[in-house]
């Protein structure tokens, strides 16, 4: 579990509105990854003001030849005369994508795909990643993180600084209905206290708002808002003309694209959408 604070200036006006995009499983390295997808949010975010975005994991495909999933048909033409330096390729690629708006990365979580690379092959793609970016105060989210986005005013003093704590995590759940990762969700809620809960893997986008009741030191009843997520993918399950693991497995084509949190510091406001 990593704890984590990202100091943010406002201008502490109500009409002030910061962006949280989370980005993962982009699975860099296998020909269904939507790089055009990619590229045109990168631009956006690098484009717009008070944009921030969280790595969510599974950056790269990160499957070599001697990984018994290794399928040919499914490795892009660009990385084909690559094959003795496949994961290395992926990874250049996804820090050449990114680094335009690398500055604007609040933490790196690390996906399965991330993860089993390196423990059977010793090579840590999320590390190589940060190093590439070579922006030391990024912090390395592991598999779950609370993040807490700490907005600092200058024209309110002293008294102008708002919170807003994030859950994260690549997180573990499959199936072939949404249900589960919701309900997974709503699971967590009961675990962590935190404002905004990020959950990637399941390559689907699923948005939630909850209120929660609670009396205040004065005893007047108020609510507190809570935003759940999936957070979507960059990868097509079904490409015209190649297979996939999801096409071998019949399963539900992608939701790709990111969901978007909107955050209103001065007003303790928070909005998601896809
Ligand atoms: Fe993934
Ligand atoms: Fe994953």
């Amino acid at each position: 579990m990593q704890l984590n604070i990202k100091k943010i200036r406002c201008s502490g006006s109500r009409t002030e509105w910061f962006y949280l995009i989370p980005i993962g499983d982009t699975h860099i390295g296998n020909i269904g990854f939507d790089e055009t997808k990619l590229r045109k949010l990168v631009k956006w975010i690098a484009e717009k003001k008070n944009v921030f975005w969280i790595g969510m994991g599974d950056y790269c495909e990160c499957i070599n030849y001697t990984d018994k999933r290794f399928d040919p048909q499914q490795v892009p033409e660009w990385l084909r005369s690559k094959l003795d330096n496949m994961i290395s390729s992926q990874v250049a690629k996804f820090v050449e994508i990114l680094e335009p708006i690398k500055d604007r990365c609040i933490g790196l979580h690390e996906g399965n795909h991330d993860r089993k690379i390196r423990i059977k092959n010793q090579y840590d793609v999320v590390y190589e990643i940060w190093r590439a970016f070579g922006i030391p105060k990024i912090p390395l989210l592991k598999d779950a993180a609370i993040t807490r986005l700490r907005f600092e005013s200058r024209a309110d003093g002293a008294a102008g600084s708002y919170s807003f704590d994030i859950f994260s995590t690549h997180g573990n759940v499959g199936g072939r209905l949404g249900g589960g990762k919701l309900n997974r969700l709503e699971q967590i809620i009961g675990f962590f206290d935190a404002d905004i809960y990020l959950m990637a893997h399941s390559h689907i986008k699923l948005t939630e708002s909850k209120m929660l009741l609670y009396a205040d030191n004065k005893m007047n009843l108020k609510y507190k808002k809570k935003v759940l997520a999936v957070t979507g993918c960059f990868l097509n399950g079904y490409t015209q003309g190649h297979t996939s693991y999801v096409e071998k497995m019949m399963l539900p084509p992608t939701c790709t694209g990111v969901v978007k949190i909107m955050i209103n510091p001065r007003k303790g406001d928070i909005h998601i959408s896809e």
